[in-house]
């Protein structure tokens, strides 16, 4: 039997790349980039959605330029906040799920440890809030859909905290890096082959399990901590850890945001490796 129709959205994005790749093993994908379905058009969502008729619509697409998201509110919240619950509400309409993902920035980050899916949200910059507006847009939508919370995404291409470091490492001698925000790295690879793996079970079987979820590697880090495994322990840059006062940023960051990953493991039985052991293997990957 032919697998699902597959709409995937942002597929030009780090996870929507990753996406558009691996689903094909599930079903046919059809990937939509930002050129082919700009979620900012309300009109050109519900039009792709109905001519799609997908049984599966992945949204990976979203505004995620976190500093930038303080002075374009309005396209952050049309983007992350109001595109999801139309993307839900049409995969309601058409009997499809829809995962869709979010964000540890929901979090306020005073906490000391893991966040739960029911942990109280309260986010700090607008990028958060528009995060946190999509997924009540979703759960209001009242359809079949999977919500992914994850942190720190990064990968081989795009724009992300490992090609930054990787490429200020080729051109100074010493990175000052913020060590008082603590969270968790996620490959994006890694993500994406869990998507695959839950998508695998059958749309029945993931319609039953619709909901919030924690999706992450394990352990926990730093940014000067991730910077210093990136690095490898070449004694050219030196790496030097900083506080954030010492960083400003137009956005404020949550200073600990590792998510609790225990709803996920038991519903889909099994786990994200950590995040030392997904960040070898992306280091191994060629560039
Ligand atoms: N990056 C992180 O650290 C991080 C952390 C936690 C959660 N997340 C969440 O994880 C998911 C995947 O993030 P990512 O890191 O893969 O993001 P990404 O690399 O920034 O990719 C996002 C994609 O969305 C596309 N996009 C932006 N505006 C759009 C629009 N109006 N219409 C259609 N597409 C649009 C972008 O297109 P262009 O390429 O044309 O800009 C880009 O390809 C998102 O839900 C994000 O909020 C990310």
């Amino acid at each position: 039997m032919a697998g699902p129709r597959i709409l995937v959205t942002g597929a030009n994005g780090q996870l929507g790349f990753e996406l558009a790749r691996s689903l094909g093993a599930l079903g046919e994908v059809l990937a939509a980039d930002r050129e082919t379905l700009d979620l900012a058009r309300p009109d050109a969502i519900v039009a792709a959605v109905r001519a799609a008729r997908p049984q599966l619509i992945v949204n990976a697409a979203a505004y995620t330029a976190v500093d930038r998201a303080e002075t374009e509110r309005d396209l952050a919240f049309a983007i992350n906040g109001r595109a999801p619950g139309i993307l839900a509400e049409e995969a309601r309409r058409l009997g499809a799920v829809l995962i869709h993902y979010s964000t540890d920035y929901v979090f306020d980050g005073a906490g000391s440890t893991p966040y739960r899916e029911d942990a109280p949200t309260a986010p700090l910059n607008a990028y958060g809030e528009s995060k946190l507006a999509g997924e009540r847009a979703v759960a209001a939508a009242g359809g079949q859909a999977l919500v992914f919370r994850t942190s720190w995404v990064y990968g081989l291409r795009g724009s992300n905290f490992l090609l930054t470091i990787r490429r200020l490492a080729a051109e100074r001698d010493e990175l000052r890096i913020v060590a008082d925000q603590v969270g968790v790295p996620n490959w994006c690879r890694v993500l994406a082959e869990a998507t695959v793996r839950v998508a695998g079970s059958g749309m029945a079987a993931l319609a039953d399990r619709a909901g919030l979820y924690h999706l992450s590697s394990t352990g926990a880090t730093s940014w000067y901590e991730f910077a210093c495994a990136i690095v490898g322990g070449a004694p050219r840059p030196r790496v030097v850890p900083i506080t954030s006062a010492d960083y400003p940023t137009p956005a404020r960051r949550p200073p600990y945001g590792v998510l609790a990953t225990a709803k996920f493991e038991r519903a889909f039985g099994f786990a994200l490796p950590s995040w030392r052991d997904a960040l070898a293997r992306c280091l191994a990957e060629p560039m």
